[in-house]
């Protein structure tokens, strides 16, 4: 009988605290430049990330968003933005760490 378990060959899942840490670094390189150091954004210019309604309430268009970019009015924690983000150069992986760290980083949904 051949042995085919060898051909199930997953990627090793990194763990949360890998995932964070490489996300952290991925922010500071690419997104901390407009949306800050601590995700606070920019008044009338970035959006912020941190306790974000927007970012909170869809997880896969935030994927979207950092794949293709976003541009057009959008509604931030009841500040409008109309503004362009482009693309961002990133792979999936690095995609997934940089939201997971975004995710546990800073107060996400404070009500007003
Ligand atoms: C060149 C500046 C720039 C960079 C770099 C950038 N963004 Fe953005 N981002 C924007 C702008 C501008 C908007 C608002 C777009 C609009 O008005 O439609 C936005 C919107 C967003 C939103 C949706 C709104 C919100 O605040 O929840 C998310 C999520 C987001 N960006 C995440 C990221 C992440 C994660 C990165 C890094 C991988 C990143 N952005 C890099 C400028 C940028």
């Amino acid at each position: 009988m051949p042995n085919d378990k060898s051909a199930v060959t997953a990627p090793k899942p990194s763990s949360l605290p890998e995932r964070i840490a490489a996300g952290k670094i991925a922010y500071g390189k690419t997104c901390f430049a407009c949306h800050q150091a601590n995700g606070e954004g920019v008044t009338n210019a970035f959006p912020p990330l941190a306790a974000s309604d927007y970012l909170n309430a869809d997880v896969n268009r935030a994927i979207d968003i950092v794949l293709h970019g976003k541009t057009g009015e959008i509604t931030v924690n009841g500040k409008k933005y109309n503004s362009v983000m482009t693309a961002q150069t990133l792979t999936d992986d690095e995609i997934a760490n940089v939201l997971t760290y975004v995710y546990s980083s800073w107060e996400i949904v404070k009500k007003m």
